[in-house]
């Protein structure tokens, strides 16, 4: 057994992650005076939420008209009719709240003459059921939305005396004989001493995965460390197979270019100079939802209307824009393409492909944002002391397919739902449980046997070769061919984590061992993805299965759940929430709105 010291720490609630789901726990529970700390591998600010531009999804109407029920079908038609009905109108309906609670709180959202929150039209946001023109549902502090976000939640946690623990790694959760989560053990990045914290809720508020495909939008740190430490615990992760590509990651660097640049009027040209998605999305054109966007310039470049000397990749304009819409409404992008593209966007074109962005799939959960463990008899069985909140959870609103500026108010209103939910759950009264010892060492034996890996692999060469087999085999378009034999390489390519080599064996800011540990997080993540992929044979929302072209609602409406033991994945599923919160006597949505049908924008 590995001997380490270490320190034990008591909190009613521990927050792992302070990106915008993590921040807005930590304050709601902090401000219900539950002691709270956020455990964080960086800087609250530099969290990934920062990058995130163009806005945040409300139905305010502060440009026109808009119900929340137009959000909650907008929300049902892009998810392909696989997100929990409750859980969609739970967003739709506390979206308005949740953002004026971040209004109160000192986000600087860009404003109307009025002095009203400025809104813009998103992908996928539409008036009267999808059957009106688009709406201006998107509230925006210009194009730096998450990074407003952010500092104001980061100033109002510590406002409310929320404790941080900063650039502290967690490693893995601690889990009691009877399956209840007691809390996880750390590693301090920069004094290289390790952390016990015992907690009555343990939320994890990590991010997504982005980083296991080639080519992300998403930063470095998006490593999916919920996600692996909850496979280590043996619980499942749902809807995996599902990957968003972002229509506009720059091509060749992958930054983002805001959907918001489409929502102020910018347009895609093929080589021949063609507006192309007026031929796919007559109606609402580059407007479509992403999945539908990413799959037209993805078509395009095959039929050999790509542009550039290799004609792979399109244009995005937004030459055709008033200097000054640029610079009040997109600066952010402007500096964006001017660094990592040489373009100067009020003369030229910028050139853009679709670009992985955002898991839909993750822990599953209620809209409480606690985690499940669900059984055939019992598919919402809950893991007491867990939640997942925000891109690491899966609530599931986004379904097959997230609407672009869902995230954001995912992450405030879930974020908030669970210290909401905590408030009922925890009681700040009674001390916390003795920890489960073996649980406790057996985190760190695995710290330790990293730490001391003398394999072959240099973990770099492990991360290049899991990302690549990922980029191709679990891309866009997927095939029977493409995903079998992606499944194969992947189980090959996490076998290796067994031979793998780390170099530095210090534990004080010892990134060699930091990038191995988000390594063997990122492996379960990827390989719960292909497989679930591999298993799904239709095609809805962003799994677009070539052999399988059409959505099939009869043997596919359900969730996928995916178990990882080291490189074995056992998949299961569950139902799909079909009933909303609210009757529509009472005022909910009608049914027959949200019945399923073909998804055409
Ligand atoms: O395009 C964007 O600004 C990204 C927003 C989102 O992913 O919600």
């Amino acid at each position: 057994m590995a001997a380490y010291d270490y320190e034990t720490h008591e909190y009613d609630c521990i927050v792992i992650g302070a990106g915008g789901s993590g921040l807005r726990a930590t304050l709601g529970m902090a401000e219900q005076g539950l002691r709270t700390a956020c455990i964080t591998k960086v800087f609250p600010t530099r969290s990934h939420t920062v990058a995130a531009q163009g806005g945040i999804a409300a139905s305010l109407g502060n440009m026109g008209p808009d119900h929340w029920q137009w959000h909650m079908y907008d929300t049902v038609k892009g998810s392909d009719w696989l997100g929990d009905t409750d859980a969609m109108e739970y967003l739709a309906r506390e979206a308005p709240k949740a953002v004026y609670e971040l209004e109160h709180y000192g986000v600087p959202f860009s404003r109307t003459e009025e002095g009203e929150i400025y809104q813009r039209p998103f992908g996928g946001h539409t008036t009267e059921f999808g059957e009106g023109p688009p709406v201006q549902r998107t509230c925006a502090a210009a194009d730096r939305t998450g990074h407003a976000i952010l500092h104001t939640l980061y100033g109002q946690s510590l406002k409310n005396n929320a404790e941080f623990y900063i650039e502290y790694f967690a490693t893995d959760l601690i889990m009691a004989e009877d399956g209840t989560c007691q809390g996880v053990v750390a590693w301090n990045l920069e004094d290289g001493t390790i952390h016990v914290f015992n907690a009555k809720m343990t939320v994890l508020a990590t991010g997504g995965y982005g980083r296991a495909y080639f080519s992300a939008t998403s930063a470095h740190t998006c490593t999916g460390d919920g996600g692996g430490m909850v496979a280590r615990a043996g619980l499942p992760l749902q809807d995996m197979e599902f990957v968003q590509f972002h229509p506009t990651g720059i091509y060749g660097s992958g930054c983002l270019i805001t959907e918001g640049a489409r929502g102020e009027g910018g347009y895609l040209t093929n080589s021949e100079g063609e507006r192309f998605m007026e031929r796919y999305a007559p109606t609402y054109k580059d407007l479509a939802s992403r999945d539908v966007v990413s799959r037209c310039m993805t078509m395009e470049i095959r039929d050999g209307r790509g542009v550039g000397t290799e004609g792979d990749h399109i244009h995005l304009h937004l030459n055709h824009l008033p200097p000054e819409t640029l610079a009040e409404r997109l600066p952010g992008i402007s500096e964006s393409a001017r660094i990592f593209a040489g373009v100067d966007l009020t003369r030229e074109p910028i050139p853009v492909i679709p670009t992985v962005h955002y898991n839909m799939g993750g822990v599953p959960t209620n809209y409480w944002g606690e985690a499940l463990n669900p059984t055939e008899d019992e598919p919402d069985r809950v893991t007491p002391g867990l939640m997942a909140v925000g891109e690491a959870g899966c609530a599931s609103v986004h379904g097959a397919n997230r609407l672009g500026s869902n995230s954001l108010i995912d992450l405030v209103v879930f974020g908030r739902a669970a210290a909401i939910r905590a408030a009922e759950v925890v009681d700040p009264k009674t001390s916390n449980p003795p920890l489960n010892q073996a649980s406790v060492d057996a985190a760190l034996d695995r710290f330790d046997r990293f730490r001391h890996a003398d394999g072959a692999v240099p973990t770099a060469d492990l991360r290049l070769e899991m990302q690549k087999t990922m980029q191709d085999d679990a891309a866009v378009f997927r095939t029977d061919k493409t995903l079998g034999e992606g499944v194969k390489k992947m189980e090959a390519v996490a076998a290796k984590m067994a031979d793998i080599k780390v170099t530095d064996r210090s534990l004080v800011w010892n990134s060699d061992l930091m990038e191995t540990l988000e390594l063997d997080n990122l492996m379960p993540n990827a390989l719960a993805t292909i497989v679930a992929a591999e298993a799904r044979k239709e095609s809805r929302g962003a799994h677009a299965h070539e052999d399988y072209p059409d959505r099939d609602d009869d043997n596919w409406r359900k969730h996928t759940l995916a178990s990882v033991e080291d490189t074995e994945v056992t998949l299961s599923y569950r139902p799909v929430h079909l009933e909303p919160l609210t009757d529509e006597s009472e005022g909910g949505i009608e049914m027959k709105k949200i019945a399923p049908k073909a998804r055409v924008y």
